[in-house]
């Protein structure tokens, strides 16, 4: 029998395994009430869990009602936001997907527009529409861009106050039934932002050196640990480079990354940029396929931490290649599989791993194989 590919083999993160290697990564919806998960979040997540990857990742979600991205994204910082998670969380396991979710706070971020209104602060439009501003919160006083809204800068006692809030988020997600939980530390937000020399001047304990910046995200990993389950999987995502000279470099994340591992983080997701501006790294300017790939490699081989690599990986032998070579122990799909929700299903059909459609839903696998078998309309690549 031929080896099975790269991708399809299952992962063991603690208790917990993925049927195979592929991720769908977080992605904002926008489409939240009051911070409450709607249908559409069950469906648009629900489908990829039918269309076969094996961890589903919710999109970030609030730890506080002020650290929304905007006023549409979801939230868990109260326990009437649970009901909507558990039915997408159980969802997305009974289909054979392990279901994840990312915490975040958007902090200087926070309470911006939604991309098809403008991607920027909220104005006069937004504020007619019912999407009223609050005051960010960041490390320092220094708005993200001219124009954007100046951040409060956190106290100690806020971030003792925001530490809670992580721990409570975290039990929720549980609660929730969800089985990874990822903190988001990276495109600008707050725990970016805190690591980031450009947005961080604090001259506290939290500011300054690389190790007082790397202080939220590390006490916010070790708050998040201490709850999740000794169980279950813990991730971390990071915007591995600024891009500016003067910015976090990937020097900074492997650093960032040694100090995760020993606090009992699992996974590395590798993601770059967004310290300014409004959009994520892969979103904004042009890039090349798998162009974060070296910074999950840098980080599997040097921090010893396993990682996810993510942007622009779009072909199944270009994912596979990804893995075979050792660059990366995870691969996380995100726009590709807005294009294709069957990915999985396809690239386990383009790699050899499914011959007969038998991976895919017994509810349309069943007549597909036949629909291959006796007609000459259709094969899978
Ligand atoms: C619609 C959309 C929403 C996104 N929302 C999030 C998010 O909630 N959290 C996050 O860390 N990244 C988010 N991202 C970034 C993706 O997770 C991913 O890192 C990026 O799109 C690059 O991967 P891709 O080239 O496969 O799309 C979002 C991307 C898209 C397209």
């Amino acid at each position: 029998m031929a080896e099975v590919p790269h991708l399809f083999r299952p992962m063991q993160l603690r208790g917990v395994t993925s049927r195979n290697r592929i991720v769908i990564s977080p992605m904002c919806q926008y489409s939240a009430h009051d911070g409450h998960l709607e249908d559409w979040h069950l469906v648009n997540l629900g489908r990829f869990a039918t269309g076969g990857a094996g961890i589903v990742f919710t999109e970030a979600t609030a730890v506080q009602k002020s650290g929304r991205i905007t006023h549409g994204c979801p939230g868990l910082w109260t326990d009437s936001q649970i009901p909507g998670h558990a039915r997408v969380a159980q969802f997305v396991a009974r289909h054979g997907a392990v279901p994840a979710i990312q915490l975040g706070h958007a902090g200087r971020k926070s309470g911006m527009q939604r991309p098809w209104f403008g991607n920027g602060p909220l104005n006069e439009d937004d504020f007619a529409r019912g999407d009223m501003p609050w005051t960010p919160a960041g490390p320092s006083a220094i708005p993200v861009d001219d124009g954007w809204p100046v951040p409060h800068a956190l106290s100690e006692d806020d971030i003792a106050a925001l530490l809670q809030d992580y721990a409570a988020a975290a039990r929720r997600a549980l609660a929730a039934g969800y089985q990874i939980v990822e903190i988001h530390g990276a495109h600008g937000y707050l725990v970016h932002s805190f690591l980031s020399p450009l947005s961080n001047k604090r001259t506290d304990g939290y500011g300054g050196s690389l190790e007082g910046r790397m202080r939220l995200a590390l006490e916010i990993a070790e708050t998040v640990r201490e709850v999740w389950p000794d169980d279950l999987p813990v991730f971390f995502r990071t915007s591995a480079v600024d891009g500016t000279e003067d910015g976090w470099q990937l020097d900074d994340t492997i650093v960032l990354a040694q100090r995760l591992k020993e606090i009992g983080i699992d996974v590395m997701d590798c993601s770059s940029s967004g310290i300014s501006g409004s959009a994520t790294g892969a979103a904004s300017g042009k890039r090349q396929p798998g162009f974060q790939v070296p910074y999950a490699e840098r980080v599997r081989h040097e921090a010893g931490l396993a990682a996810m690599a993510v942007g622009l990986i779009t072909h199944p032998q270009q994912a596979e290649a990804i893995l075979a070579e050792g660059r990366a122990d995870l691969i996380a799909i995100a726009r590709e599989a807005l294009v294709d929700p069957n990915w999985a299903l396809h690239a386990a059909q383009a790699l050899g791993y499914d011959t007969s459609f038998e991976t895919w839903p017994e509810q349309s696998g069943w007549w597909l194989s036949r629909r291959a078998m006796f007609s000459d309309f259709y094969q899978p690549e």
